[in-house]
């Protein structure tokens, strides 16, 4: 009886959500299964991240004289990624959005009895192509050679919201703007890289990509917005342009290396909203990876030596993975790689200009 009860108020309660929400019944549905399928990435990726934590390590060497530039970073798994730089003597260039926040960082990890290294802090939202070559201008102004380009600002899930430039926001953060400044600064990446020692570009995508569509006939997911599905393709948009550049750099003959790394399921704020978080706060805390344990792979991917000249690969707890097969079209990659140039106005990819 009790049983009969509580089923009927929880199917009272969906319904009066459905009706609601205003939304149309083929939404609710996509939604529902984005939602059971990331919950099946997510635990199997939890369940990874355990499995492998023996090989999730990595040694640091000093690279003294070398620059690295990571977008975000003042907090998350980018923090832990910039401590590592410093701790090999890296001259960490940071591309955030609240410069006073990035300043004190230095002082932080000083502090934290980190001697090597510097920080140099630029004024950078990524979400905002002005903002991006108005950074990538400054970097060209200060800095000749660039070893590493890490690029790590992200944001997951929220609403449907447009940015200046008019693209959904995820798929203009973690995407569009990044493309925008490998175009910028691969000059400088060109000439900081050897025959032995490439440098890299290493790309924080996702697990997340496997759910991922590319939609260009609506890029921006308006039409029937589901931030998943809008995360997904963000993620998976990140893992074909690794790979088809990655191809063009080697054409080319160029001293550059093209990584995507999945960190883990971390606990950052990256999961604020999300209702694991919400009704389950502790869970994270309990099984997701820290950030220091999330920027391992990361760390990896700028310098381990293991991976001198694999570049297009997917790293995950520093062991190079497959992606999803639909990521290995190359029809796909150059599709996309066209698309995006053509929404930047680009025509020489790469030219830094
Ligand atoms: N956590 C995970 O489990 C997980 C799993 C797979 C992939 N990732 C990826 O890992 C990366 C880092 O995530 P996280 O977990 O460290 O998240 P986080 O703690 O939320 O940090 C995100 C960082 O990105 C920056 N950022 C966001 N929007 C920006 C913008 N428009 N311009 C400049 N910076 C911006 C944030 O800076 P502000 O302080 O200015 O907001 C912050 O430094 C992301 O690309 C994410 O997709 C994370
Ligand atoms: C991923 O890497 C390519 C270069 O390999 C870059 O152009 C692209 O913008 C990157 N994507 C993101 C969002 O990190
Ligand atoms: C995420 O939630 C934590 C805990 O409630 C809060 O301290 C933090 O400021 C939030 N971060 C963001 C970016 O919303
Ligand atoms: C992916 O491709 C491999 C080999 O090409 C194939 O064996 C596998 O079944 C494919 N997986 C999926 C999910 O299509
Ligand atoms: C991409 O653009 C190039 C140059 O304009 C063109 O030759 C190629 O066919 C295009 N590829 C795709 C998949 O559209
Ligand atoms: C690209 O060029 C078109 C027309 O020349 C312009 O309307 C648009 O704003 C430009 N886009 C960017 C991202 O610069």
């Amino acid at each position: 009886m009790i049983f009969l009860v509580g089923c009927t108020i929880i199917i009272l309660l969906t319904v009066v959500a459905i009706v609601r929400s205003k939304k149309p019944l083929k939404t609710l549905c996509k939604e529902a299964k984005y939602d059971l399928v990331y919950n099946y990435i997510g635990s199997r990726a939890i369940l990874q991240d355990i499995i492998m934590r023996g090989s999730n390590k990595i040694e640091l060497s000093l690279k003294s004289g070398k620059n690295a530039i990571i977008t975000g970073g003042t907090r998350g798994i980018g923090l832990e990624v910039i401590r590592m730089l410093l701790k090999s003597d890296i001259n960490v260039i940071i591309g955030c959005r609240n410069v006073k926040q990035g300043e004190l960082l230095l002082q932080n990890f000083r502090n934290d009895g980190i001697k090597s290294g510097n920080i140099d802090v630029i004024n950078l939202d990524i979400s905002v192509m002005d903002s991006v070559r108005n950074f990538a201008k400054t970097v060209k102004e200060k800095y000749s050679t660039i070893n590493y380009l890490i690029n790590n600002a992200g944001i997951m899930f929220g609403p449907y919201i447009e940015t200046r430039d008019g693209y959904e926001s995820q798929f203009s953060t973690n995407y569009l703007g990044h493309f925008l400044l490998t175009h910028l600064t691969l000059p400088l990446l060109k000439a900081a890289g050897t025959k032995e020692e490439k440098s890299r570009i290493v790309n924080v995508s996702s697990c997340a990509h496997i759910a991922g569509e590319i939609n260009f006939d609506d890029i921006n997911n308006r039409h029937g917005y589901i931030a998943g599905a809008a995360y997904a393709q963000s993620k998976m948009a990140q893992i074909l342009f690794t790979k088809y550049l990655d191809k063009l750099l080697q054409i080319e003959e160029a001293n550059v290396q093209v990584h995507a790394v999945h960190p883990g399921i971390v606990n950052t704020d990256l999961f604020n909203g999300t209702n694991l978080k919400k009704c389950m706060p502790l869970i994270p805390s309990l099984i997701f990876k820290s950030p220091l344990k999330g920027a391992v792979p990361i760390i990896y991917a700028c310098l381990s030596p293991y991976l001198e000249g694999k570049g297009g690969t997917y790293i995950v707890n520093c062991k190079v993975l497959a992606t999803s097969n639909a990521t290995d079209s190359e029809v796909l990659q150059e599709e996309l790689f066209n698309f995006t140039n053509k929404l930047l106005n680009i025509t020489a990819f790469g030219s830094g200009d």
